[in-house]
């Protein structure tokens, strides 16, 4: 059954008819982790909006599952409080009746066999979602072993019946050996075709946006390469801290938060070669060829490669704020960076010689990520005798958000008797309510069955195989600065500017 968003109101974007969004087939979803911050903040409100815009199949529920004693009224109380505003309560009473919840301990199959096996079937059955089971875990990842193990020994999983799915949210281990481990233990029980590992980044529209940009559009894709571009430069800036979340930080850093996961997407994604079709196959094997690409950092010459940093004290959109090591949980003398900038290249016909510039950190001047495409100069500066100076060289500015949208900085005449340029941006910009948010979409995907925007097990492999041997090397021999080595509300470490410096760049400014 399909329906239409509604994309005729919208200026511009007649052509766009042919998005439809698939309702999918009924369901039910089990969330492990149900009284967790994860559900209240972002699962619980991408469901009701979806509830809401009517994407959500007949018959759908969900059943809560958690450590902590509750029955499903306290469930239901529990997540009316915590309905962002801008979710808009209105038909709250209707949703809240498909919310379920049961008690269970992770290490008990037991617990499972009484509180989800025994109370599924009834449910499914007035709801009618013929076994379509998806379970999500949104708990801390030092569970996730348990729960599969006990999903098992109940008689939950197992077999290759894609209408059972599990879902995984990140961190999805924590180097390359935690991340093979849990992928074994979940292959034991599921198939490849039943798991879904969430990467949010994937399922932001402009990140979608990439793909089509790219190989819907005739005129890009002969210049995407060694020949017209100079380098590219990946961007996730975030102004805000590390919130209430140190216990997880002071361990992951910025490099196993944002890099293995969604810095890594976007290069692999930015880079790719076409698919010969758009299937979730075809696309993750064109991304793994990418990552697969990627030259190792050399650790004998790591400073060359990558820079880390920790932010201090600073002022935030006119908010003085505190330094990583004030946060609450950190500890007084912590080296966990909170910055990183990773020079890379990609060893192939494509992209030999084209350096890719990644970055990200906290507590920077602004929030904004992005993809930069640099192309080269121009070979010939035809103008000199006119005009002194050079040409600033042509940009394609991907933005990822905010301000969801794509930019291509271009050189113009500046009108007038004098011969001389000017910048001049073409843009294009989203409007704001075509969008289902990154949750939205994954939670349809995923009940549709669209492994698309999921990572699979060779793409988590790869990227761990790239950055462990870095993690462990920067944590061997941590650089000798001190730290904190940059201000809250600045554009990173000063050291920084030397990654793109020493071949003769810069970083585009936040
Ligand atoms: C998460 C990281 O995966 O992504 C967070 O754990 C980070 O540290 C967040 O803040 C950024 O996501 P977004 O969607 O706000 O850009």
């Amino acid at each position: 059954m399909s329906i239409d968003p509604g994309f005729h109101d919208v200026p511009r974007m007649e052509t766009l008819q042919a998005c439809r969004i698939d309702i999918p087939r009924p369901c039910c979803l089990v969330i492990f982790g149900a009284s967790g911050d994860l559900t209240r903040q972002k699962l619980i409100p991408a469901v009701y909006r979806l509830f809401r815009q009517k994407f959500l199949p007949p018959g759908f529920f969900i059943l809560g599952v958690g450590r902590t004693e509750m029955d499903s009224e306290r469930f239901r109380e529990l997540l009316h409080g915590e309905i962002p505003p801008d979710c808009n309560g209105d038909c709250w009473y209707e949703f809240a009746a498909l919310l379920h919840y049961r008690t269970v301990s992770y290490g008990a199959p037991e617990s499972f066999r009484s509180n989800i096996a025994g109370v599924l079937p009834p449910l499914e059955q007035s709801a009618g979602t013929g076994g379509n089971r998806i379970f999500y875990l949104a708990t801390p990842p030092g569970v996730y072993e348990d729960i599969i193990s006990s999903l098992r020994l109940a008689g939950l999983a197992g077999g290759s019946d894609s209408s059972v799915k599990i879902v995984v949210e990140k961190p999805f281990g924590s180097d390359l050996e935690s991340a093979r481990r849990l992928n074994a233990i979940i292959l034991e029980v599921f198939r490849e075709n039943q798991v879904y590992r969430i990467d949010h980044y994937l399922a932001k529209e402009t990140v979608q946006n990439i793909l089509m940009f790219r190989f819907a559009n005739s005129l890009f894709e002969p210049l995407w390469n060694r020949r017209y571009i100079d380098h590219v430069q990946i961007t996730a800036a975030e102004s805000i801290g590390i919130e209430r979340r140190a216990g997880y930080f002071e361990q992951a850093g910025v490099l196993r938060d944002m890099f293995q996961n969604h810095m890594f997407q976007l290069l692999a994604l930015t880079a790719m070669e076409p698919p010969s079709l758009f299937t979730a196959n075809r696309v993750r094997d064109e991304k793994a060829k990418v990552l697969q690409s990627v030259r190792p950092v050399p650790l004998d010459r790591l400073d060359e490669h990558v820079v880390t940093g920790q932010y201090g004290r600073g002022t935030v959109n006119g908010m003085e704020v505190k330094g990583y090591r004030e946060e609450e949980g950190t500890a007084p003398g912590s080296s966990t960076p909170t910055y990183a900038a990773l020079k890379l290249w990609i060893d192939n016909w494509r992209w030999n010689g084209v350096p890719f510039y990644l970055r990200s950190g906290k507590r920077l001047k602004s929030r904004r990520t992005e993809i930069a495409i640099t192309f080269r100069p121009v070979p010939h500066m035809m103008f000199s005798r006119d005009m002194s100076g050079r040409i600033e060289p042509n940009a394609l500015i991907l933005r990822v958000q905010p301000g969801e949208g794509i930019t291509m900085e271009i050189q113009a005449k500046n009108p007038g008797s004098r011969m001389c340029l000017m910048p001049v941006n073409l843009d294009f910009t989203y409007p704001r309510d075509v969008a289902l948010s990154d949750y939205e979409r994954v939670l349809l995907d995923c009940m549709e069955g669209d492994q698309m925007l999921f990572v699979r097990e060779d793409g988590v492999d790869l990227s761990w195989a790239l950055l462990t041997p870095v993690i462990e090397a920067l944590e061997k021999f941590p650089s000798a600065r001190a730290l904190p080595d940059y201000e809250a509300g600045s554009e990173g470490p000063a050291a920084a500017a030397a990654l793109p410096a020493r071949d003769g760049r810069r970083w585009r400014p936040l």
